[in-house]
């Protein structure tokens, strides 16, 4: 084990990831709570490698400095958009790759994780300002939905899924993963994907990118369809709903409106 971490690889909101020899990094949790961040991460990953999804090797957590750190296996890849930017004529490849390895994480109950339900309540209850009528709508849709407890990584955003050289693909950062429906977990994704379209800098790449992830979402959605059986189409239609409960959920992060935007991008092309 080296005495200290090496060269960082990636700096999040709650961690930051390290090499901590050829073969392994360290994410060190910087949050007061970082215990508990890393026991929850240590068994949601540990659960997720249990079952063959594609994920780095775990090794374990230890401690560095009194900071506890999760050790596992070094990913030599890119992130998912730039990998893109590398690789455009693999868009359609990956996209159904992506598309049916979520889709096969969502088949699979994960009873013993935490769940999503009850965090998406409490992330409801506070929406800022209160009494907004999103809050009530998300709220109300929120009670309609039954309650289903399948594998939801909840945070499969562009930065967390690495792809290598080859083309294999890695799902990292399982710290908020839980157990819920697959819809909720598919509106987390495409909300995230929606933002970083949205965020992209000049109106040319911002062009671009919205082609991109337009034939991007089409090839992922079909490859997600074809592998789950979600039932009936009726099923597929609560997919909106999933978007307004968590985009109100997540509301320090989303723009007003976007799922508005994005619910009619999604009835337009995809539903
Ligand atoms: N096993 C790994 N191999 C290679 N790089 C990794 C690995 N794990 C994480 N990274 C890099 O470190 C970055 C941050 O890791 P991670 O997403 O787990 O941390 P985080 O603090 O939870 O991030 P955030 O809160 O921003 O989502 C990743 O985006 C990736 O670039
Ligand atoms: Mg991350």
């Amino acid at each position: 084990m080296p005495a200290t971490p090496g060269i960082l690889f990636g700096k999040g909101a709650t961690a930051n990831v390290f090499e901590w020899n050829d073969n392994q990094v360290i994410k060190l949790y910087s949050k007061p709570n970082a215990s508990e961040l890393g026991e929850q991460e240590l068994k949601a990953h540990a659960f997720a490698e249990k079952v063959n999804l594609p994920v780095p090797h775990l090794t374990g957590l230890t401690q560095w400095q009194k900071q506890p750190g999760l050790v596992m296996e070094k990913i030599t890849g890119r992130p998912l958009w730039p990998y893109l930017n590398k690789h455009p004529l693999r868009l359609k490849k990956t996209a159904r790759m992506l598309g049916r390895l979520q889709a096969g994480m969502h088949r699979i109950e994960a009873n013993e994780l935490p769940s999503l339900s009850a965090r998406l309540k409490s992330l409801l209850e506070q929406f800022e300002p209160s009494g907004h009528p999103l809050q009530q709508e998300a709220h109300q849709l929120l009670q309609q939905q039954p309650e289903q407890l399948r594998l939801c990584h909840t945070d499969l955003n562009g930065s967390n899924i690495l792809v290598t050289r080859s083309g294999k693909m890695y799902f990292i950062d399982w710290s908020t993963a839980s157990a819920g429906p697959p819809l909720a977990d598919l509106a987390f994704t495409l909300l995230k994907f929606f933002r970083s379209a949205q965020a992209s800098k000049s109106w040319y790449e911002h062009q671009l990118l919205h082609l991109g992830q337009h034939l991007f979402l089409k090839h992922y959605l079909r490859a997600y369809r074809k592998t789950i059986p979600l039932g009936s189409q009726a099923t597929w239609a609560t997919l909106p709903n999933w978007i307004t409960i968590v985009s109100a959920a997540s509301f320090q992060q989303a723009a007003p409106g976007e799922h508005i935007r994005l619910r009619q991008l999604l009835r337009r092309y995809f539903l």
